[in-house]
């Protein structure tokens, strides 16, 4: 490789290390910008709400259990992992499921878990619960958390119904 090649290869590898640093640096400072959900009421798109409708259950147990049974079981139970129990999540109050040492985060941002904020908190949930202690990014695509999202509401003494 001459001289010439060396210094183009090396200052397109700086290139592309400073368009991550600033993409990434972009994304924490939208995380901190954007509304989380002690302050803000996310409703569902109707695009999400018909993607809800055609979710296919078995495959959002499947995904439940690649993603999150590492820290959460899917059982009628009251014991926790190294995540609370999520049987009747839907409806609950957000951190307050007994006996599970939530962050003062979890605990003091007061809204109650439904279709529309399980969505917008495991889209990014560093996003939706600024301080919280669960170690997991969130759930780019729609169509994952629509289907983990059917399977988690079938964890319910009483299912809720989908959102119209
Ligand atoms: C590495 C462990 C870990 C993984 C993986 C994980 N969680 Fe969690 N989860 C936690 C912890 C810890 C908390 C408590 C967060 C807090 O108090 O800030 C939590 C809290 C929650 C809550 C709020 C519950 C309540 O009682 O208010 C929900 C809902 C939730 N997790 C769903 C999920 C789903 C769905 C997945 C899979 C996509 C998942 N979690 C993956 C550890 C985890």
């Amino acid at each position: 490789m001459n001289n010439i090649m060396k210094k183009c290869c090396l200052s397109s590898l700086f290139l592309i290390l400073s368009c991550y640093m600033m993409a990434s640096l972009a994304l924490e400072q939208e995380d901190k910008n954007q509304a989380s959900l002690a302050n803000y009421n996310p409703v569902l798109s109707a695009d999400f709400k018909a993607l809800l409708r055609t979710a296919d259950v078995a495959a959002g147990e499947e995904f439940f259990m690649r993603k999150c049974s590492s820290c959460h079981d899917e059982y009628k139970s009251t014991t926790h992992g190294k995540g609370p129990n999520l049987w009747n999540v839907f409806g609950r109050k957000a951190g307050t499921s007994e006996g599970f040492a939530y962050s003062d985060a979890m605990r003091q941002s007061g809204h109650t878990w439904n279709f529309a904020t399980l969505n917008y908190y495991l889209t990014r949930t560093e996003r939706a619960v600024p301080g919280r202690i669960m170690n997991f990014r969130g759930i780019r695509q729609d169509k994952y958390r629509a289907k983990l999202l059917l399977f988690l509401s079938t964890m319910n003494d009483v299912p809720p119904a989908l959102p119209e």
